[in-house]
């Protein structure tokens, strides 16, 4: 059922970036050639996944959750190809195939993934027939603030003042939330706001978002000391090789594992509060601390 679901998204959400990236002229063709490399060429696609999965509980036509499924990706695709740069995290394999700056060039990458941001907004302000004016507007705001220095780029600002240098639990877990965290919490707001939901099942989805996206984070720490290299398509160590601050390296791996495992269960208890059946995003929860990918 989920495993299911998890390949039915992606396979739409694919289409969906495919057309929107086949689309671009060819103008600057080795630019639109790195945006398909590091856009297309795999991923998960969780943050669509959770789009869909929770637009579906609240009964969403799914038409009106693709602009936001696509955007959401492109902004992690952008924050992958810069993640990935020597001036970050210098790592030379992504999704089992070389790192855009390694196919193409430094320079590329960085334009790849500025402009596979500003095409997430260019999708998401596109005229829709499934979403009012202020919906679009509104997940147009919660992308930005999620993709931007309240979030994933002020997470990875401390990410990398953290490099080489011990912090506190609770700092790093606001690096977490930050970097990781708010991009998962926002697509689950996307899909809040597509559905209009009222405002008590919009804060225990919200709790469940936060929790998840923590989790998650602290699962890619525990799997880049745990899982291989060809498991998890990019360089198993690289967090010890560059000194970074992660979970496991404060809490130990099985405090780390144990600190996943509740995050999950309040995930969880957040989900027993709302009058849906909520099994998919419930068993998504779920596989989030138990991938190995
Ligand atoms: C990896 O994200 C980077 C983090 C935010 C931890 P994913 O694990 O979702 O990467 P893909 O998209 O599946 O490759
Ligand atoms: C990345 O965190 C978070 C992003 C904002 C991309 P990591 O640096 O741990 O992600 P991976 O392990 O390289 O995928
Ligand atoms: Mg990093
Ligand atoms: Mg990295
Ligand atoms: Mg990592």
């Amino acid at each position: 059922m989920l495993a299911e679901a998890i390949k039915t998204y992606q396979k739409r959400v694919d289409a969906i970036l495919e057309q929107h990236l086949n689309q671009l002229d060819d103008a600057a063709p080795n630019l639109k050639a790195a945006m398909l490399h590091g856009a297309l060429l795999g991923g998960k696609r969780i943050r669509p996944f959770l789009v869909y999965a929770v637009g579906n509980m609240f009964s969403v036509n799914i038409n009106a959750l693709d602009k936001a499924a696509a955007a959401i990706e492109c902004i992690h695709a952008y924050s992958l190809i810069h993640d990935d740069l020597p001036a970050m995290d210098n790592d030379a394999l992504r999704r089992g195939q070389p790192t855009v700056h390694v196919a193409f060039d430094e320079a590329t990458a960085i334009l790849a993934g500025d402009a596979l941001q500003t095409l997430a907004f260019e999708i998401m302000t596109s005229i829709s027939d499934d979403l009012s004016p202020t919906q679009q507007l509104a997940m147009v705001r919660v992308l930005a603030k999620a993709a931007g220095y309240q979030g994933m780029c002020g997470g990875q600002a401390i990410d990398l003042s953290a490099t080489n240098h011990s912090i506190e639990l609770q700092r790093l877990t606001e690096l977490h939330n930050k970097k990781t965290g708010a991009l998962i919490s926002c697509a689950v707001e996307m899909a809040l706001i597509a559905a209009n939901a009222p405002a008590e099942q919009y804060q225990l989805m919200m709790q469940y978002a936060q929790a998840l996206g923590l989790a998650f984070q602290v699962q890619d720490d525990i799997l880049d000391i745990t899982a291989s290299t060809e498991e998890l398509g990019k360089p198993q160590g690289s967090d010890e090789q560059s000194n970074k601050s992660t979970f496991p390296k404060l809490l130990g791996l099985d405090g780390a594992k144990a600190c996943a495992e509740q995050l999950i269960q309040d995930a969880l208890s957040a989900l027993t509060k709302l009058p849906y059946n909520s099994q998919l995003i419930a068993d998504f929860a779920r596989y989030i601390i138990e991938r190995r990918l």
